[in-house]
């Protein structure tokens, strides 16, 4: 059966497609695709609808990922649905276990830093470039990319 893993942000236009983007991209290099499906969501639901921020889609188209799909906002039933729920930093992590409230997918719910060394740099989580000049976004790539090859190597090595 496909391992299912879906990233969480805030506005799922920035961050969390980023991340869904570079995942893909690893896991089509290494020959997994068949093995899993990926997808975002945000907390927010404001930009429900919405294209990914076009600064995520300079880098995505940058690096040669594959990325589809337009923003939506998470649901309780994206708990039960995906194997593998992935915060982008802490505040987007304490959202989904308040919609997780009786803890029952607790042990599904993670942060993507927990799978990276930057944790010790960035103790917030990947750093929200939204409100930047637009540069935000390269450092936000290669810090995404960093903890996306932890998570995989994590999956991986679990499914031995
Ligand atoms: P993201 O970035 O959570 O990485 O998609 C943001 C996008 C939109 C907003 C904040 C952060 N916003 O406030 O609209």
């Amino acid at each position: 059966m496909e391992t299912k893993v879906l990233f969480v942000c805030l506005g799922n236009i920035c961050r969390s497609p980023m991340a869904q983007a570079v995942f893909q991209g690893l896991i089509d290099a290494q020959g997994l695709s068949e093995r899993f499906l990926v997808d975002s969501a945000g907390t927010s639901g404001h930009h429900n609808g919405q294209n990914y921020h076009r600064e995520t889609r300079r880098v995505v188209e940058k690096y040669k990922l594959p990325l589809a799909g337009k923003s939506r906002g998470v649901s309780y039933d994206d708990l039960a649905e995906f194997d593998y729920i992935v915060a982008m930093d802490n505040s987007n992590f304490e959202v989904l276990l308040s919609l997780d409230s009786r803890g029952t997918h607790r042990a599904k719910i993670s942060k993507l830093l927990d799978y990276s060394a930057l944790s010790s740099k960035y103790k917030l989580g990947v750093p929200d470039p939204y409100y930047g000049d637009g540069d935000g976004f390269e450092l936000v790539y290669e810090i995404i990319l960093d903890g996306c090859k932890g998570l995989l190597k994590e999956i991986v090595g679990r499914q031995r």
